[in-house]
Parts: C-alpha cells; structure tokens; sequence
C-alpha cells in the first residue's frame, strides 16, 4: 500500500497499470537472487535466469558500427535523422552500403516475396509488440501460449484489452490461453480454442523452446483464416532452428493475409544492448474495413518512433554481408553447444528436459513441483538462478526454464553442481 500524503499529485494512477500483476517476472527474480546473496555473501552465483546473450560480437560486425560512429564526426560522413522505418540507403564514410530493410528482406524472406517496403527496421522486437499493441488498441481480442514470453500479456494488460487477474487460476480475464506442453506437443488444442481478433504465437518459443512444426503452423495459419483473426508472429529465436521447422511464418501459404512477424538481432547476434530488430507487415493484411493494416502500422512508427539508431542499422548490415552472417551463426552455434551440454546433464539425471535443439532454452520438467520451489531449492543448493516456468503462465507450473546463453566454463560448472545436487 501507498501513502496519500500531501506531497502527492491530483492524477490519478492509469487503471490499467494498477491491474498488472505486482512483479514483472525478472525484477522479482533479481530480488531474491539479492536477498541469497545476503545470505550467502561468499556465494559464486551462476544465471542462467534471463535470456541474455553473453558472447562477444564478432569484430566484422563491431568494426562496422564504428566505422558509422567515427564518420559521424566528419563533415560529410555526419547524418542526422534517418527514416523512421530504417533506412534506404545508408551512407557513411566512403562507404554506400545497401539499405537495411533490403538486406532483411533478402536474407530472411529470400524466396517468400516479402518486399523491402514492408520491413520496418526497429530498436527490437519487445518495442514493436507494446508499437503494435498501440496500433491494435484496447477493443481487441488476445489469445496466447500458455507458457509465452511475458511481453504480449503484459502490454495487453497496460493497453487495456485484459480484464482483472484471477488469482485463482494465474490468468487475466478476457485473454484465451492456449496452453502448450508436452501433452499436445507445445501445440494448442485449437478445437478447444476460442475465436481472438489477435493471436500472439512464438515460435521457437519462449520459455519452452519448441519450434513449431509446419504442420503446426499450417494450422494456425488455417485457424486464423478461417476466423478471420490476425497472428502476431515473433521469430526472434528462429536463427537457432536446426530442424526442418519453418523459420517464418510466411513460409506457409496464406500467411500474408493474417500475419505480421516480429523479430530480432539480439539472441542471433548478440544485440541485447546494442537494440536492433524488425516488423514485417504484408500489403495483403487488411483490417475489417479494407483497409491496410501496414499503413497504420507505418503512421504508428512516424508517430511514435524516431527509427532505430543508424550505427545500429550498420551493425545489423554487416551481420548480413556474408562474412558477417557466418560469423553471426558461429556465436548461435556455440549457444547450441551449451544447450546440449545441459540436455545431457539433465537427462543423466532422469529429468525429461524439452528445447534446446531449437532454441536456446531448455524446459525442464519437475512433475508434481511447483516451480517457484524448485528455482528456490536449486538456487539454495547450487546457487544457480534459474527461471520458474510459471512466471511465463500457469502452464508451466512444474516448469523451469534454463537458459543456455552463457560462457562455457559456467556451463560446465553449473552442470556439474547440478549433477551433485541431483546424484
Ligand atoms: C520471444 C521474445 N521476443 C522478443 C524478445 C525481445 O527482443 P528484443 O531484444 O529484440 O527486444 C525476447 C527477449 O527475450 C523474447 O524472448
């Protein structure tokens, strides 16, 4: 509770702020990682919480960003605003380099005839979800995985499409959860689901590191057609699929007329902090009216973004120069390494752990537990930080999420006190 004293303002606190449930999932774990720490001063505490890549760029990709950086202090290589959807052409120094959106659509969409004009260059993919929900607004209908990414339901939640949170059951009023776990192969039960206007879907997904299948998404796709519902696609994870599973959602056909995808550099090539993502939206995918949902989703981005950080954008173009892709894959290689060092740690220790082969997490599997008591009897016993799997959703209560970015020695030290913790 919140003293009113008389040094308060006279606006009252947005309505749907105060519905939000008290902790976003992160903050609450750094805080009891604070309070273990007090316990345990002389503790090595190994994270493997947060998604958080930790392997040093490649320097072909780092040098061109500060090519870009040293000619902003040149007379001609200076550059002030660039477009507000990433840029046509990037010029710097004495180079003239092909504009970003191209490169993207070339790269990723090579074959899917996805056009440069539909790519809209951003500072990541957790930005363009709370751009798109400004453009979807507070009328609209959500379904999502049950385990997902906190993101979606929190930003429905802040723009209003969620009702109150049951405690009850974990979930928000008003919002479908389409729950994905081992039983249904991390794929809803779309029989059992009901009509939403928008289906946020992950694939590989956050936090259980399924990707799914393409018959997978040729029924999502099929689903969303049929009920005339839009799918907000994050393929943020898609340059760690190993398998045949498509790696975006135009691959099946009729996704253009019901998807938009969001994606992102950061866990390909490392730019959590550097911030460089993007948005695809078709020409085809029209709202109720006709209308065109990319030229609102073009006046949302002139409105409320200035485009992405042009030493950024240079970055994201050196990583899609040939050299700069394979570098890029080399580090998505080595996270992939790790995952199968702790898929191996865990099964060695009779524990069913699922991801990993697609993603860099795995999901593991403590039948009859409740998550927050294992993230606590973990971190007690190894002092290893984790993430309890109901903090992405009821559905993954019995869950915790392991991540596998990380340095190899501490990959290798948490998976030998995990095999002492479980002998
Ligand atoms: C599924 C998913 N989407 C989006 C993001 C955010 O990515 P960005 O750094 O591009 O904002 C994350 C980050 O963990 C994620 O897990």
């Amino acid at each position: 509770m919140h003293a009113v004293t008389d040094r308060c303002t006279k606006v009252a606190r947005n309505f749907n702020m105060e519905r939000l449930r008290n902790n976003y999932l992160f903050p609450e774990i750094s805080a009891r990682e604070l309070e273990h720490i007090k316990k345990y001063p002389n503790a090595e505490v190994i994270r493997l919480g947060i998604g958080d890549t930790t392997e040093p760029i490649p320097d072909i990709i780092t040098s061109a960003m500060s090519d870009c950086a040293r000619s902003l202090s040149t007379p001609d290589g200076y550059r002030g605003y660039g477009a507000e959807q990433g840029d046509k052409e990037l010029i710097y120094s004495i180079f003239s380099v092909q504009a970003l959106r191209k490169a993207i659509a070339q790269t990723f969409y090579g074959d899917l005839a996805v056009r440069d004009t539909e790519v809209f260059v951003s500072d990541g993919s957790q930005c363009d979800i709370s751009r798109l929900q400004l453009l979807l607004g507070s009328n609209v209908t959500i379904a999502l995985q049950d385990p997902s990414f906190p993101a979606y339901i929190d930003s429905s939640v802040i723009i209003g499409q969620a009702g109150d949170f049951q405690y009850k059951t974990g979930k928000y009023r008003n919002i479908e959860y389409m729950k994905c776990g081992p039983k249904n192969n991390f794929f809803p039960d779309l029989s059992n689901t009901s009509r939403t206007d928008i289906i946020f879907f992950c694939s590989p997904n956050n936090p259980t590191g399924h990707a799914a299948s393409r018959e997978q998404l040729e029924q999502l796709v099929e689903f969303a057609r049929e009920n005339g519902s839009i799918i907000v696609y994050d393929s943020a994870y898609a340059a760690y699929i190993t398998d045949k599973s498509p790696q975006s959602i135009y691959e099946i056909p009729g996704a253009r007329e019901v998807a938009i995808e969001v994606s992102s550099f950061s866990k390909s090539a490392g730019f959590t902090g550097v911030r460089l993502g993007w948005t695809v939206v078709p020409k085809e995918l029209l709202f109720s009216s006709g209308f065109p949902v990319v030229n609102d989703f073009n006046r949302i981005i002139c409105t409320c973004f200035n485009g992405a950080s042009i030493i950024a954008q240079a970055g994201g173009l050196a990583c899609l120069s040939p050299e700069g892709y394979k570098a890029m894959l080399s580090v998505v290689d080595y996270y992939k390494e790790n995952a199968q060092i702790l898929l191996d740690t865990f099964a060695s220790l009779g524990l069913k752990a699922y991801g990993g082969v697609n993603a860099p997490y795995v999901w593991v599997h403590f039948p009859g537990s409740r998550s927050w008591d294992v993230f606590s009897e973990i971190l007690e016993k190894t002092h290893i930080i984790t993430v309890p799997g109901s903090g992405f959703g009821p559905g993954g209560e019995e869950f915790i999420r392991v991540t596998t970015f990380g340095r190899r020695e501490t990959i290798l030290e948490a998976s030998a006190r995990l095999k002492s913790l479980f002998p």
